[in-house]
């Protein structure tokens, strides 16, 4: 339908018949007034007949745009507002101008079409409002049949199951966990630890120094091993003691397959008035059992550490030849040389100097120390010849160890 059309019947236009009265417009009998009232309602059947939309393009079609937002109110005021609605303009004009025995006909005629435009704009009204609520409920559909998206779940690194491997093995067996600051003073990292300045160990384990102000009153580096979480622990609580501290650990080391300067120990101190080599040695056997399988054996050789006396490394047996030192297709073991032995990791019994910085009497207590890497523990138990594959974050390498 053409917008102009309806534009025009909706406006009130110049030549409005109810702006006239019934003698204005040459009605004088009941079969004209009743024509007249027949063309007012064809006109307004018309229009109610639109729904809001179509109203609203029509409007707006036409820049026509009445004192009311709403559509629909226009076209209600537009029929029934009290002040210029069309029949306010009947009854002003035709009904109350009208000649004394036209006024029965007029009077009847009259409230025929207010009935009517009453029930018919209601109705529009109901059908807008259902159509709306239609099409919002519509808009709101969710439909089950399609295919949901598939949010893959994530897992945890093999270095963190590694740590948590570990962490419940020597949870089991009364330890406790604590973990301690990257960012560490000198004193704990080195001097605590029975490592004064010039002491050639340092060399082994240089560091990244932190910038600082001039002002700082002391250097701060990036811890190389997790053993000040045992003067720290030590520190704040009296024996017995035994904990351990999982964490991530820094030296100036050149990223290879073996080093990475960055990777990550697990400590390991307990301390008491009567602990001695043997509890050591079979809690280090019985961890390392638990960790790589019951027929696997450990030995222990000397070493040093300036913090551990007597210092020991411990190796375990050999998991890719069992210890035989042959490879499975002839010829020596890779893995271990053909040794039969794989190095583990450092510990020892905690050094008598070590207590004097912590006030702990060294006459009294004793203790033992173990710090693993785990980067090496997790390679070796998994088979994995590349350090860095740990830091690469390679989607292929993690979804491997779900
Ligand atoms: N902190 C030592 C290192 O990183 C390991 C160690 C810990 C040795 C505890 C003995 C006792 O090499």
């Amino acid at each position: 339908m053409p917008f102009g059309v309806i534009y025009i019947a909706i406006m009130p236009t110049v030549d409005d018949p109810t702006e006239k009265t019934l003698a204005e417009l040459g009605v004088n009998d009941a079969q004209g007034v009743a024509e007249k009232f027949a063309e007012v309602r064809t006109r307004f059947d018309r229009q109610v007949a639109f729904d809001a939309d179509e109203i609203r393009s029509l409007m707006l079609h036409e820049a026509w745009l009445g004192s009311d937002s709403d559509p629909v109110t226009s076209l209600r005021n537009f029929w029934v507002g009290r002040k210029a609605g069309v029949l306010t303009l009947i009854t002003e004009n035709w009904l109350k101008k009208s000649p004394p025995s036209l006024k029965g006909v007029v009077g009847k005629q009259f409230n025929e079409l207010k009935t009517h435009i009453e029930t018919k704009l209601e109705e529009q009204r109901k059908r807008i409002e259902e159509k709306t609520e239609a099409a919002a409920l519509n808009r709101e559909q969710v439909d089950l049949s399609l295919p949901g998206v598939i949010r893959p779940i994530g897992s945890h690194h093999l270095i963190r199951q590694v740590f948590q491997e570990i962490e419940d093995i020597f949870f089991s067996i009364g330890f406790s966990i604590v973990e301690g600051p990257e960012i560490e003073t000198p004193y704990y990292n080195f001097e605590a630890l029975n490592i004064p300045e010039f002491h050639p160990v340092r060399d082994d384990m240089d560091t990244f120094y932190l910038e600082l102000p001039k002002a700082a009153k002391t250097p701060l580096l990036l811890r190389t091993h997790t053993s000040p979480m045992q003067i720290r622990t030590m520190e704040k609580q009296k024996p017995p003691v035994r904990v351990i501290v999982p964490g991530k650990v820094y030296r100036r080391d050149n990223p290879d397959a073996t080093h990475s300067f960055i990777f990550h120990q697990v400590e390991g101190l307990a301390v008491d008035t009567d602990i001695t080599f043997c509890d050591f040695t079979g809690t280090i056997d019985y961890f390392v059992k638990q960790f790589f399988g019951s027929s696997v054996k450990t030995r222990f050789r000397p070493s040093y550490f300036p913090f551990t006396e007597p210092s020991v490394e411990f190796d375990v047996s050999c998991i890719f030849c069992g210890g035989g030192g042959a490879a499975a297709g002839g010829g020596t073991c890779s893995k271990c040389k053909g040794s039969g032995w794989i190095e583990l990791f450092g510990a020892g019994m905690v050094d008598p100097a070590v207590y004097g910085f912590v006030k702990y009497d060294a006459r009294k207590v004793s203790g033992f120390a173990f710090g693993m890497g785990i980067d090496r523990l997790a390679m070796l138990k998994y088979g994995i010849d590349d350090i860095q594959v740990f830091f690469q974050n390679d989607v292929r390498f993690l979804k491997q160890f779900p």
